[in-house]
C-alpha cells in the first residue's frame, strides 16, 4: 500500500543534498513536494513539540534553526519504514557501527547532528507534511533568512 512520509535533510547535511537525492531516487521513492527553508527557533520548537520535555530539546531546536533544511514529502510502498531504514539509527556513531551504508553513517556527526529526519508513524507523517506544506505561516520560511 502506498504510504507517505516526511523526510528532511538537516542543516549539517544540506551540502550533501545531491547525494541524498540520488539515494532517495535510487531507492524508488517519489518526491511529491519539496521545500528548502530556514526554520526560526519557534518553528523548530513547533516541529519537535513532542520532545519539549526532553533534555536535548534546546540543543536540538537551536541546531535545527541554525541553517537551511530541505523537507520532502516522500511516497512509496511502506515509505515510513523504508526511509527510516535508509537513514539508519538516530545516533550517527551507532549508524557507522551498525549500518555503515546508511545516510546518517555517511553524513551525520552525532546524536543531534544526524543528517536526516523521518516521520515515525502515519499520524506523525501527516502532521509533519502538513507543517511544511499546508501551513501559510511556515510557508514563509521558504524565504531564506
Ligand atoms: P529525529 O529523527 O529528527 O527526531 C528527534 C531528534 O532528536 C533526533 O532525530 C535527534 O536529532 C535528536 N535526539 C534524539 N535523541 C537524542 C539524544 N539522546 N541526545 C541528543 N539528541 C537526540
Amino acid at each position: 500500500k502506498r504510504e507517505t512520509t516526511l523526510a528532511m535533510i538537516k542543516p549539517d547535511a544540506i551540502e550533501h543534498i545531491g547525494k541524498i537525492l540520488n539515494a532517495i531516487y535510487g531507492s524508488g521513492f517519489l518526491i511529491k513536494r519539496m521545500k528548502m527553508c530556514h526554520l526560526s527557533l519557534t518553528e523548530a520548537q513547533q516541529f519537535y513539540a513532542v520532545h519539549q520535555a526532553r533534555p536535548f530539546f534546546r540543543t536540538l531546536t537551536e541546531f535545527m534553526s541554525s541553517g537551511r533544511v530541505f523537507a520532502m514529502e516522500l511516497v512509496t510502498e511502506n515509505a515510513i519504514a523504508k526511509w527510516r531504514k535508509l537513514i539508519g539509527p538516530t545516533n550517527s556513531d551507532t549508524a557507522r557501527a551498525e549500518d555503515p551504508d546508511s545516510l546518517r553513517a555517511n553524513f551525520g556527526t552525532d546524536n543531534t547532528m544526524n543528517a536526516c529526519h523521518g516521520s515515525d508513524a502515519p499520524e506523525t507523517a501527516k502532521q509533519e507534511v502538513s507543517f511544511f506544506f499546508d501551513r501559510a505561516d511556515v510557508g514563509r520560511c521558504a524565504q531564506l533568512r
